[in-house]
């Protein structure tokens, strides 16, 4: 998609903060371009910066899990991106500067590729889209509504797999995706658990 790539190639060379000087490869995000469905991360790590792709690492994996289950995937019907488009050295969560210089691109990706849902993987997601002040532990599993959005916060990956516990939560946010997916996107959208 043309708007998409302008934008794309504009991320690759950015130098807007101090990221840029320890990345190997700028992570802009991947997926359907089309997506109705959208999942935001908190940053690239190790491997996605080797990569120039997103949540490719152990997260990564239980993520596509997570969707695969769910009936989505990134070839068909998500786009996943992150909060910063660079590792932060140490995988030490983004700083607010940080943030707000990669926040634009993350908007207009937003826009071009317009999804009606949109799920936020994390605090720093969380915080960093909606609200600086917002606790994950308060707000997962319920929905917000953002920009005429539907969007629903629920664990990290890389939590799940810290504290294995929490993924009955994460499932339960999961269903509620599912579920609005159907009633706003495709009311025969297939998913073999729920
Ligand atoms: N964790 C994230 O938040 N994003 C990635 O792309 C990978 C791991």
């Amino acid at each position: 998609m043309k708007e998409l790539d302008a934008i794309k190639s504009e991320v690759l060379s950015c130098q807007k903060c101090a990221l840029c000087q320890h990345r190997h490869t700028v992570v802009f995000g991947e997926g359907c371009s089309s997506s109705s469905l959208m999942c935001i991360g908190e940053g690239p790590g190790y491997y996605e910066d080797m990569a120039g792709r997103p949540f490719v690492g152990a997260s990564g994996q239980l993520l596509d899990k997570i969707l695969d289950v769910c009936g989505f995937s990134r070839q068909r019907n998500v786009f996943i991106a992150n909060i910063v488009k660079c590792r932060p050295p140490g995988n030490r969560a983004p700083l607010p500067e940080e943030r707000a210089q990669c926040l634009p691109y993350l908007l207009q990706q937003i826009e071009i590729i317009n999804p009606r849902i949109l799920v936020l993987l994390g605090a720093t997601a969380l915080q960093g889209l909606i609200d600086s002040e917002a606790r994950i532990t308060r707000l997962r599993g319920r929905w917000l509504e953002w920009n005429g959005r539907w969007v629903m916060p629920t664990y990290h990956p890389s939590a799940l797999l810290r504290t294995p516990e929490l993924k009955r939560d994460a499932w339960e946010d999961f269903k509620k995706v599912i579920d609005k997916y159907r009633e706003v996107v495709d009311a025969n959208h297939f998913s073999a658990y729920h």
